[in-house]
């Protein structure tokens, strides 16, 4: 099967913008080594960065004609705000799971409310790239292809 990893904005920052909260990985390490376990285990993994929200949106739309199984987001700050990206998930009908580095329940009141919480299969956060590890080992797991 086949397992999209997407990273909203700023996540190109990742190992440089405040790594005491976000950590000293890369977004291409995380990528990596996603991609090699995936592949381990006979899955294919594609994934992507964007600090556009028509981008990810449109990403999105490409998946569910690909066939694409799983989605696994970090919406980054279009967490807070994109109804739009929102309603792309909906549409595509590709189950997901929101992943967020930072425990968003330990910060600022705006990052509380997530646009995707409500319609994912599950979210993790504050456990830096783990929470994609993980997301990915559940991923793999509702999904026998
Ligand atoms: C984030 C949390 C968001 O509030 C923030 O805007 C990000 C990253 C996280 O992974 O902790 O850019 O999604």
């Amino acid at each position: 099967s086949t397992i999209l990893v997407l990273h909203g904005p700023n996540l190109n920052m990742l190992g440089s913008r405040e790594p005491e909260v976000y950590g000293y990985e890369t977004l291409a390490d995380i990528d990596d080594r996603l991609r090699s376990r995936a592949a381990e285990q006979g899955h294919h993994l594609l994934h992507l960065q964007s600090n556009a929200e028509y981008e990810l949106i449109e990403r999105v739309h490409e998946a569910r004609a690909e066939g694409v199984d799983f989605i696994i987001i970090n919406p980054a700050a279009f967490t807070h705000t994109s109804v739009a990206l929102r309603d792309a998930m909906l549409a595509s009908g590709i189950p997901f799971i929101e992943v967020h580095l930072s425990n968003v329940h330990a910060r600022e009141p705006f990052r509380h409310h997530s646009y995707f919480s409500d319609i994912a299969k599950g979210v993790i956060c504050g456990l830096g790239s783990q929470g994609y590890d993980l997301a990915l080992q559940a991923a793999l797991k509702r999904i026998h292809r």
